[in-house]
């Protein structure tokens, strides 16, 4: 774990910041009785592998360091939309948040690159890129300074495919006129656009009722969330463009990191790698298991896509992204390097 020189030599006035956190409260999502509790927001449910890595996170830290520091877990939206809450991250009354890639994009255009379409071939290949701490060191503690956020660790967090309530997608044509959700950035939006579809950006939170209702045909994303977020039951026809693999973060407040003392705080991190390792091997067979019970109340799956048509289109949207400037060309040449490395 590589955060800034300054975090990791302790050598700044450190604010302190025992007084940081509130809101803990023993048992359901950790927290424990300990003497300062972080909240860390997270916008799924208690059965994801993040959340329950989380959890344990919490119960690790609170014995490492002999029950000063410990993590209560708000799942479900409960602290807000991922774009509401990095803002409160931000200002510090939220310690600590998993967010989804392109919502890192709105203060760091250049985290676009782990985000743009068919970047990664293998899971294998992605998990090289987020294993090379030196490759992500600046981009991960790039958000210190101007927002007072570091990414702890970046975690896989699935292959996302469209699904919609019309018909099975199997080339673009099938998509074409179909309005489809994608997070909120620009990446995300060209994406869809260059696959034929009508892009609407929204939170996650408010994506089964614009499905219900018709606002939107679809929306595209893991199993997990097609499954554990209810979309299968108004959007029954999954299919398999595999489009994205995109990470989400684990952040942190700067300043609250910062205000640990040095021994805590080298505890805490040294407990990220696990954290990570939990979540993301818990997330492969989550992942699965969505599909199944998805499956068992009725949703199609469509392995019979054409993927390479969809890959054409977007390849534009992939080279203007990665000709912007030499620090997302040096992460896209690392990029191709793992998947030669891994390949499918
Ligand atoms: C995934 C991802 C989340 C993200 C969500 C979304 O579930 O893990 O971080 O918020 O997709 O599409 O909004």
């Amino acid at each position: 774990m590589k955060l800034s020189k300054v975090l990791l030599t302790g050598t700044v006035g450190l604010l302190s910041l025992g007084l940081a956190a509130c809101g803990g409260g023993s048992g359901e999502g950790g927290g424990g009785g300990s003497q300062t509790v972080f909240k860390l927001a997270f916008n799924q449910t208690e059965e994801h592998p993040q959340y329950k890595a989380a959890v344990s996170l919490s119960e690790k830290l609170e014995e490492a360091t002999d029950g000063r520091y410990s993590i209560k877990v708000y799942p479900n939206e409960q602290l807000g939309t991922q774009s509401d809450v990095v803002q409160n991250l931000s200002d510090g009354t939220v310690e600590m948040m998993y967010i989804g890639g392109p919502v890192m994009e709105g203060f760091n255009s250049d985290f676009i690159v782990y985000n743009l379409p068919y970047m990664f071939d293998t899971y294998e290949a992605q998990q090289q890129i987020f294993n090379d701490d030196e490759l992500n060191a600046d981009l991960f503690a790039s958000l210190e300074d101007s927002k007072n956020i570091d990414v702890l660790t970046a975690l896989y967090a699935g292959v996302r495919n469209i699904y919609n309530s019309k018909q099975p997608i199997q080339t673009p044509e099938d998509l074409q006129g179909l309005k489809i959700r994608v997070q909120q950035s620009d990446s995300q939006v060209q994406m869809i656009e260059a696959m034929g579809g009508i892009a609407s950006p929204m939170g996650q939170g408010d994506v089964y009722s614009a499905l219900q209702t018709g606002v939107l045909d679809g929306a595209e994303n893991n199993t997990t969330v097609f499954h554990q977020l209810k979309h299968d039951e108004v959007s029954k026809y999954y299919s398999y463009t595999k489009h994205l693999m995109i990470p989400d973060y684990l952040l942190i407040n700067s300043d609250v990191l910062a205000g640990m003392d040095d021994a805590d705080r080298e505890a805490f991190l040294a407990l990220i790698p696990e954290t990570r390792e939990e979540a993301n091997s818990g997330f492969l067979e989550f992942e699965d298991e969505s599909r199944t019970e998805a499956e068992g109340i009725g949703a199609e799956f469509n392995e019979d896509v054409d993927t390479a048509a969809f890959k054409e289109l977007t390849q534009p949207v992939v080279d203007a992204a990665v000709a912007e400037n030499d620090v997302r060309k040096t992460l896209y040449d690392a990029i191709q390097a793992a998947n030669e490395a891994n390949p499918a």
